[in-house]
């Protein structure tokens, strides 16, 4: 079957494209995938093995073998998981090894659903260049930083704010500067910048989008 709606959220990190892409799964029935849970997963399987994230042979090898099921949402979300994540993914061959995953998930996507809402760096640009709908989502560096803060203080992680922005400045250079696959805004992607929107502001504006390109 050939899936009916296939939503691509690209963005940079805290930007709001992970609860943004939960209720728009929600709100049109699709299965949802955070791609970027499997990068978090490699860098944590590459940790737990005792190498290191930023070494090729190392990343490699956790994410030809990855299984999911070891790990809790917990595991992913700390602040190590995302710093090592953004490693892995800045290595050209774990991306490949990823590939076919994210894309086969929105070919055929679990639980009967007819599509998928995929979030990451590059859906719309390299994962799903055909999906039917592209969604770019910002939100400037101060926003995203006092997001992540809120976000780690409210599970108890104990956390130096300036260290979250070192933290989230290097990642967005790693992101956008890697040759492959670097965050970017795909060409026809809608734009949608949230630094000075609530989540449901944001949401009501994604939902119009996508209802005026699948009416079309
Ligand atoms: O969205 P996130 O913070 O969970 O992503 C963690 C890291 O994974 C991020 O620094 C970049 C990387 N990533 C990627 O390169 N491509 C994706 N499609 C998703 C995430």
């Amino acid at each position: 079957m050939i899936p009916s709606l296939v939503v691509a959220l690209d963005g940079p990190a805290a930007s709001g494209k992970g609860t943004l892409a939960r209720r728009l799964a929600e709100a049109f029935n699709l299965a949802y995938l955070d791609t970027g849970s499997l990068y978090r997963a490699t860098g944590v399987a590459t940790l737990r093995a005792g190498g290191n994230p930023a070494h090729e042979s190392d990343a490699v090898k956790a994410a030809q073998s990855l299984d999911l099921s070891n790990f809790s949402p917990a595991d992913l979300r700390t602040e190590e998981a995302g710093v090592a994540a953004s490693q892995v993914a800045f290595i050209p061959a774990v991306r490949a090894a990823l590939l076919d995953f994210q894309r086969n998930f929105a070919k055929s996507p679990p639980g009967g659903k007819s599509g998928a809402v995929l979030d990451g760096r590059d859906i719309g640009t390299v994962v799903c260049p055909d999906a039917t709908v592209k969604i770019f989502v910002e939100a400037d560096l101060e926003t995203r930083v006092q997001r992540r803060v809120k976000e780690l203080r409210e599970k108890g992680e104990n956390i130096i704010e300036a260290r979250v922005r070192a933290d989230m400045q290097a990642r967005d250079a790693r992101d956008k500067d890697r040759s492959v696959a670097p965050l970017k805004p795909a060409d026809e992607a809608f734009t949608l910048d949230t630094s000075n929107m609530t989540a449901d502001e944001a949401f009501a504006k994604a939902r119009a989008y996508i209802e005026s390109k699948i009416k079309r």
